[in-house]
């Protein structure tokens, strides 16, 4: 892609609720986007994976055993990948009581009845496929699935979906299967490497130790697949003095357990 033209600057980065305001309720549970809603926040993110029999849910660890009680109930299943459970005993699963009793009932999300709750929230969704080298297909699937949920229309399509990964080769299957919709590369490529991720990826989404006045010019100084500059969105940031940082930096999302941090942070009180 052509350099871009200098970008005439931005307004304040988009606070992006990491797993859902994951620090104030269960990671990538359905009380997690609710809670990121109750604050005031418009984008959501979540990790995507697939069960045994092939169903599509939200959970960020590839094991079940840190955010469930899948040790109580099933025992004898170490390590407890949720490619090795099934979605009904999955299904059985308390993914909040581990973050607090009063979380308790709270399931792991199927990705269609995570994708209903955005939807019901006016939320906007930057969706992770985590590990997809694990689940051969899943990009095709998803995109199956988000169609399905009536995800995949022009204004969601435009304004309210952003899909990536610390996998590549994800991100380019995500763009050739469907140009239209934007992507993100979880890491930090060397600035040489950047036109070739530009190709088929909208954002370039680094841990925030990596970001440094340099690499900000260098990732806006590229257009991506859309004509538009690239993006950059960095995480997690949950304090106040990163966030500032950062967003003094140029980023354009900062992504965040805490998003009423970065929020009063970055926008004043
Ligand atoms: O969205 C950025 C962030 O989610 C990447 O790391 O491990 O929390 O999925 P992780
Ligand atoms: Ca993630």
């Amino acid at each position: 892609p052509a350099a871009a033209q200098a970008a005439p600057h931005r307004t304040a980065p988009v606070t992006v609720a990491h797993r859902g305001a994951s620090s104030y309720a269960p990671e990538n549970t359905l009380a997690s986007i609710d809670e990121a809603a109750r604050l005031g926040f418009e984008w959501v993110e979540n990790d995507v994976q697939r069960t045994k029999d092939g169903e599509l849910v939200i959970l960020h660890d590839n094991s079940l055993a840190r955010t469930t009680n899948v040790k109580k109930v099933f025992p004898d299943r170490s390590p407890w990948n949720v490619s090795d459970f099934t979605l009904k005993e999955i299904e059985k699963l308390d993914a909040g009581s581990w973050f607090g009793a009063k979380f308790e009932g709270e399931r792991v999300p199927t990705l269609e009845d995570y994708m209903d709750e955005v939807e019901e929230n006016e939320q906007s969704l930057l969706m992770e496929l985590k590990s997809p080298e694990l689940y051969p297909g899943i990009e095709r699937q998803t995109l199956r699935e988000l169609r399905r949920t009536g995800w995949l229309d022009r204004e969601h399509v435009r304004h309210r979906l952003i899909i990536q990964s610390f996998n590549a080769d994800a991100i380019k299957t995500v763009h050739t299967l469907r140009p239209d919709i934007r992507t993100g590369f979880l890491g930090n490529p060397s600035v040489a490497d950047l036109p070739k991720y530009a190709k088929y990826c909208d954002q370039i989404n680094p841990v925030h130790t990596a970001v440094t006045p340099q690499y900000v010019a260098a990732v806006h100084g590229l257009r991506g697949p859309h004509r538009r500059a690239l993006d950059l969105y960095t995480w997690t940031v949950d304090d106040a003095a990163t966030a500032v940082k950062v967003a003094g930096l140029g980023v354009d999302g900062i992504i965040t357990n805490k998003p009423d941090v970065v929020r009063e942070a970055v926008e004043g009180p």
